[in-house]
């Protein structure tokens, strides 16, 4: 199982365990990843699932569709090139050992 590291905006790194085929903000909300909201569930419609990638690793996580591009204009903090709403990243083994930021506002 992929582990992935979230760390939170209180500085805290978390760990977790994601399930393959899942998406990335399952994993955090599942774990209890502080700062991770997803308000509309995962249906890209809220933006409070922002997360900032690992910039070296942007290629691991799949294309961004266009939903997801128009929802990252609306994220509460800054939209930044690693920008991405987890919950439309699937976790794949590519993923295994990413680091993901939790930005420091979500709503
Ligand atoms: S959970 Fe709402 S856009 Fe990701």
């Amino acid at each position: 199982m992929p582990k992935l590291t979230f760390i939170q905006d209180d500085g805290v790194e978390r760990t977790v365990d994601a399930a393959l085929g899942g998406s990335v903000m399952q994993a955090a909300v599942d774990a209890g990843v502080n700062g991770i909201v997803a308000q509309c569930g995962g249906n890209v419609m809220c933006a409070t699932c922002h997360v900032y990638a690992d910039p070296g690793r942007l290629d691991d996580l799949g294309p961004m569709c266009s939903d997801e591009d128009e929802m990252l204009d609306c994220t509460a903090s800054p939209r930044e090139v690693s920008s991405r709403l987890s919950c439309q990243v699937t976790v794949t083994e590519d993923l295994d050992g990413l680091v993901l930021r939790v930005p420091e506002e979500q709503e």
